[in-house]
C-alpha cells in the first residue's frame, strides 16, 4: 500500500504495515482500509515527530483560579518572542479558554491542511492554538468528559502544524485535573512548570498541590509567581498592599522552589486583557512588564541549564535540591 511500509514486528513474527504518510488520518484517502490500531500507532508516531522539532516545554499552571496563568502564559510567550525565539502558545483550558481573546485573535478560525491543523498565527514568531478557534458560538459551554479532552490536547500538540518551536507554552486550566495531566502525558519531556500564586497566606495551601502534582511526573518546577502583588496609585503613586504581600515568596521559600518574581496589579491589564493587547506590548516600561521580562529571562536560563545538565549526564544540580520540601 502506498505511503506504508511493513515491518515485522519484534518477538511476535508478525507482519504489520507502518503509516510513513505526513497526513492526519481524518484527511487520508486511505482511511477506509486501517485499522483503528494503525490510526493510533500513525497517531502516536506523528506526536513524537512534532516533538522531535520543539525544543522546550513549558507548562504555566496554578492551585486555583483566577490568578492571572492565562496572563503570565502570554506575557511569557509574547516576550520570548520579542526576544526573537520561535514560540508556541497552547490553551489548554477546554472549557474556558481565554487565550485567543488575550492576544486580539478571537474571530479567528483555524484551517487545516492534509498535514494537520494551521495555528493562528499572532505575529511571524509566535503561534497559538485553542478550543476558542473551533467554538462557533462563543456562548455555548464545552461539555467534554476526560477522554475527549484528552483527545483535544493531544491533537493540539500531534495535529498543529508548529513548525519548529524553540518553546512551547501551555496554559492550563486551575487545579491538577484531567488536563494538566493531559498535557503532561502528550507532551512527554516538559522542560519544567511555572506556578502562578495570589499574595495572601493561602498562597501557600495552593501552590503546595500544583509543586506536588510536578513533584508526582517528575516535573521540575522552574518557579513560583506572586501575581496581582501590589498595587501602585495611579493618582499618588504609592503602593497600595491590596491582597498584601509576599505569600507567593514565602510559599516559594516554604516548598523550596525558586521565586520567579512579583507582578504587581495593574488596573491597564485588565483593559487590554479585554482589548486583546498582550501588556508587555502596550506597556513596555511598566514595573509589571519589567516583571515578566524578568520571568522569562529565568525561563530562558532554566531551561539553558536542563540542556547543559543533559549534556553532562549529571543529576544533581541545584534544583533539584531546591525541590525538596522543607520537612515539617
Ligand atoms: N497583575 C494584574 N493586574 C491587573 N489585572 C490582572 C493581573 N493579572 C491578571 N489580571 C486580570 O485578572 C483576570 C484573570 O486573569 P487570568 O484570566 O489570567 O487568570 P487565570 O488564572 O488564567 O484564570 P482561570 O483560572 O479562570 O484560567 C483577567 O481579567 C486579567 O486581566
Ligand atoms: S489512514 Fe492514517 S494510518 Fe492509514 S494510511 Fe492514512 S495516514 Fe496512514
Ligand atoms: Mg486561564
Amino acid at each position: 500500500m502506498a505511503g506504508k511500509e511493513r515491518f515485522e514486528e519484534r518477538g511476535t513474527g508478525m507482519v504489520k504495515e507502518k503509516c510513513e504518510k505526513e497526513a492526519v488520518c481524518d484527511t487520508c484517502d486511505q482511511s477506509g482500509s486501517c485499522t483503528q490500531q494503525e490510526k493510533e500507532a500513525h497517531a502516536q508516531a506523528r506526536l513524537a515527530s512534532r516533538l522531535s522539532c520543539i525544543k522546550h516545554r513549558i507548562m504555566v499552571m496554578s492551585g486555583k483560579g483566577g490568578v492571572g496563568k492565562s496572563t503570565v502564559a502570554t506575557n511569557l510567550a509574547v516576550t520570548l518572542s520579542q526576544a526573537g525565539f520561535y514560540v508556541g502558545l497552547l490553551d489548554a483550558d477546554i472549557h474556558g479558554p481565554n487565550i485567543a481573546k488575550m492576544v486580539g485573535m478571537e474571530s479567528k478560525v483555524v484551517e487545516g491542511s492534509a498535514k494537520g491543523m494551521i495555528p493562528i498565527e499572532v505575529s511571524p514568531n509566535l503561534k497559538v492554538i485553542s478550543m476558542a478557534f473551533f467554538i462557533g458560538d462563543r456562548d455555548n459551554p464545552v461539555v467534554w468528559r476526560g477522554p475527549l479532552k484528552h483527545s483535544a490536547i493531544s491533537q493540539f500538540v500531534g495535529e498543529v502544524e508548529w513548525g519548529d518551536l524553540d518553546f512551547l507554552i501551555a496554559d492550563l486550566p486551575p487545579g491538577t485535573g484531567d488536563e494538566s495531566l493531559s498535557v503532561a502525558h502528550v507532551m512527554k519531556e516538559v522542560d519544567g512548570v511555572v506556578i502562578v500564586t495570589t499574595p495572601q497566606d493561602v498562597a501557600l495551601l495552593d501552590s503546595r498541590k500544583a509543586v506536588t502534582f510536578s513533584r508526582m511526573l517528575g516535573i521540575p518546577v522552574i518557579g513560583i509567581v506572586e501575581n496581582m502583588s501590589g498595587l501602585i496609585c495611579p493618582h499618588c503613586h504609592q503602593e497600595i498592599s491590596l491582597f498584601k504581600k509576599g505569600g507567593g515568596e514565602k510559599a516559594a521559600r516554604d516548598l523550596r522552589v525558586p521565586f520567579l518574581g512579583r507582578i504587581p496589579i495593574d488596573p491597564e491589564m485588565v483593559t487590554d486583557c479585554d482589548r486583546g493587547i498582550p501588556f508587555v506590548i502596550s506597556h513596555p516600561d511598566s514595573e509589571a512588564t519589567k516583571a515578566f521580562k524578568e520571568i522569562a529571562h529565568r525561563c530562558k536560563d532554566f531551561v539553558g541549564f536542563k540542556n547543559l545538565e543533559k549534556q553532562m549526564e549529571r543529576k544533581n544540580f541545584p534544583y533539584h535540591f531546591q525541590e525538596q520540601e522543607v520537612k515539617r
